[in-house]
């Protein structure tokens, strides 16, 4: 357990690091992360969302009507037109254009792939807290109000268009595995706009039955009317399961659980949760967004078993490959 507030000034961190990678080198976030052990929630949690969805849907359709939405690689698959998106938060500091900007920049005024602090480094795409200001979409209409319910700051976050066609491409879909951050710097909401259950996804896990080290891979469909979350800092893909001309729009929403972002001072701050709760118990306790129910935790009592089948994610090293 940390009793002191760690103050993050974002001019405090030197060039050659990420911000948390910083956090991880001068604060005893791997210690506690590493105390606090596993959410007292197994698997991957799906809360009801209490906005009106019809409302979000109509301004997201209208929204995508007016932006958009470019194909990138993702895992260590090629970039293909079955999967596009649009970023939520942008990094107006980053050399990266897909990340550099308010509004999407076409793929054609990209520079070539292999410019350095792109992928790497200090305001690069894995910079996933120096990637937080929210783009012009994403305070556009209902979406943005929607945004505008986190407690938490939002970082690394998009919107996630998904063709059911990819469902053709076996390769594409086996080569889509990948991990994201550390769970304690990025805890994914993933809230589906338009989907249904022909979209899953598929993560792996310790056997409920067995725990570490025995692996099983878990699904679950992205329903409307959803949110869920899980720890995308472990393997995981998302999954057509049978060919079909339907697009899934997605909300990936990513927020900082134990630091909150000080505007005024520049600063990440660590807030009251650090050390204290798994970031997959803040959002069911409803300690993320004012769109989640509060005190879903004791529905979830008698329905869930509480075994021990995740553990704190990967280092600060997080992902293994530039984008998702
Ligand atoms: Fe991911």
């Amino acid at each position: 357990m940390s009793n002191r507030k760690w103050v993050i000034p974002l001019s405090q961190v030197p060039d050659e690091l990420t911000v948390s990678q910083y956090i991880f080198a001068n604060t005893d976030l791997r210690e506690v992360s590493k105390k606090i052990g596993s959410p007292k929630w197994s698997g991957h949690i799906q809360l009801p969302i209490r906005d009106e969805l019809q409302v979000l849907k109509a301004d997201v359709q209208t929204l995508l009507n007016q932006y958009p939405a470019y194909s990138y690689p993702y895992g260590i698959a090629p970039s293909t037109d079955l999967y596009r998106m649009i970023y939520l938060t942008y990094n107006p500091r980053s050399l990266n254009p897909q990340i550099s900007n308010s509004t999407p920049t076409p793929k054609e005024h990209f520079p070539a792939e292999k410019l350095l602090g792109i992928n790497y480094g200090k305001n690069s795409y894995n910079d996933t807290l120096a990637l937080f200001e929210r783009t012009e979409i994403a305070r556009s209409l209902s979406l943005g109000k929607f945004l505008d319910q986190f407690e938490r700051t939002l970082v690394r976050s998009r919107i996630g268009i998904q063709s059911g066609l990819m469902a053709n491409n076996k390769l594409q879909t086996e080569l889509s595995w990948h991990v994201d951050e550390n769970i304690f710097i990025n805890t994914r909401l993933s809230v589906p706009i338009v989907s249904s259950h022909n979209f899953s996804i598929e993560y792996t896990c310790w056997d409920p039955e067995k725990g570490a080290p025995h692996e099983v891979v878990q699904s679950f469909d992205l329903i409307e009317g959803f949110a869920y979350s899980f720890d995308t800092g472990r393997p995981h893909r998302f999954v057509a399961k049978q060919p079909s001309n339907e697009w899934r729009v997605n909300l990936i929403c990513g927020f900082s659980p134990w630091f909150d972002f000080d505007r005024e001072a520049q600063a990440w701050v660590s807030n009251q949760f650090y050390g204290e709760m798994h970031p997959i118990d803040m959002v069911i306790e409803g300690h993320v967004a004012a769109f989640l129910p509060k005190n879903f935790a004791h529905r979830l009592s008698s329905v869930l078993p509480r075994e021990k089948i995740s553990e704190p994610g990967n280092a600060e090293t997080h992902s293994y490959h530039p984008v998702t």
